[in-house]
């Protein structure tokens, strides 16, 4: 059976569930892609550190030589560089690529996606946005040929836990993102998350790939949460509101007959009879509203690592098939004449 060589760039949160993953899933991986999935790497800064479920011996800090020795590169470090830099070469040897990084997607998608099409391979981006939640695919993909005309939702995890924490159980703001951070929500400096910026780049991604236009987080309005506080909450509780910090991103039809997209973030007052009141803990929620399709909801975990890793499995079986395939054929085609689990016959 044909291999495919595998350079994972990071081994923390989502990195580690990703390689265990990739290691107790590989037959039933090859069978689905057509060709092994060989990890040869996992870069992290500190190969000395014991790290559950990556085996020491794939552990290096030497990016250049996995980089180059890999046919698909994963991309799980976060931050702008030098992931770019490892990503756009990657790209210019022949790699696919995959990556959860919507920081970087955020400043530098443009320049990412026409590096990926000027060598003839593949970036998926599935896990950027709201973790386990398939978002990036329906808007890119299943609604590209409808008008997409709003995008609304709850994209961060950490901070839907931490004012879920503070209404429900009463915690103080830093105990709950304390423990967002044990729990693997957060990124790596958490003002990201409690300022809005996670969830800014998000709704970047989301507008750029709902309205076809590059949206960057310049252009995104941001207010987080760190001015909400635990009288707010009940404040706003008692008037049977819940506080949640929400993205929207919307097509706005201007006076002079031209349109302009608008995408902003801040915290917002819903009522707690709307669905995304009882959006709890780490879990996201997506509305997407279109002119054909009409209202589609998507809900799921947001952050973490084991949901965040099914996403970048996704792609990585995604972007391995179709090398295997050459570019042609159906990459999502798996209904095969035989397998190991069979229907039951009536
Ligand atoms: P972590 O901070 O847990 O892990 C980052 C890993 O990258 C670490 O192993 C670190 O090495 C390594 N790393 C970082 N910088 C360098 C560098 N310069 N050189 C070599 N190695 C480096 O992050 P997460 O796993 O939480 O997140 C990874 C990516 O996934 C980020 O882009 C994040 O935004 C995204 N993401 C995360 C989600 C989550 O729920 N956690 C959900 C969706 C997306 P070392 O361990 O030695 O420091
Ligand atoms: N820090 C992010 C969050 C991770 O809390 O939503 C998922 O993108």
């Amino acid at each position: 059976m044909e291999k495919l060589t595998v350079a994972l760039l990071g081994g923390g949160v989502v990195g580690a569930e990703v390689t265990r993953t990739l290691l107790a899933r590989s037959d039933a991986l090859a069978a689905r892609v057509g060709a092994r999935l060989e990890l040869i790497g996992v870069l992290v800064r500190d190969a000395s550190k014991e790290r559950d479920g990556i085996p020491r011996e794939l552990l290096t800090t030497d990016a250049e030589a996995v980089v180059a020795g890999a046919d698909i590169v994963v991309e799980l470090m976060g931050g702008i560089e030098p992931a770019r830099t490892h990503i756009l070469d990657a790209l210019a040897a022949g790699a696919s690529v995959v990556t959860a990084n919507k920081a970087l997607l955020a400043q530098h998608f443009p320049e990412l996606i026409t590096a990926a099409d000027d060598a003839g391979v593949r970036i998926e981006y599935e896990a950027a946005v709201a973790g386990a939640i398939p978002i990036v695919r329906p808007l890119s993909v299943s609604l590209a040929g409808d008008r997409i005309e709003r995008v609304m939702g709850i994209v961060n995890g950490t901070t839907n836990y931490i004012l879920d924490q503070m209404s429900r159980e009463g915690w103080d703001f830093d105990a709950a993102l304390t423990t967002a951070q044990e729990l693997g929500y957060a990124e790596a400096d958490p003002t990201a998350d409690v300022e809005g910026l996670d969830a800014a780049a998000k709704a970047a991604i989301i507008a750029s790939l709902a309205f076809q236009v590059p949206v960057a987080m310049d252009d995104v309005h941001v207010e987080g949460i760190s001015s909400v506080s635990a009288d707010m909450i009940e404040t706003a509780a008692a008037q049977g509101f819940t506080i949640k910090l929400l993205a929207i991103c919307e097509r706005i039809d201007n006076p002079d007959g031209t349109e302009s997209v608008s995408a902003r973030v801040y915290p917002a007052l819903i009522r707690d009879d709307h669905p995304l009141a009882s959006v709890s803990g780490a879990f996201n929620a997506v509305f997407v509203e279109a002119e054909n399709a009409g209202s589609l909801m998507f809900y799921g975990q947001g952050a973490g690592g084991a949901p965040t890793s099914s996403a970048v499995m996704g792609d990585l079986v995604s972007v391995a098939r179709r090398r295997v395939l050459g570019g042609r054929g159906q990459v999502a085609q798996q209904v095969r004449e035989s397998g190991d689990i069979l229907p039951i016959s009536r």
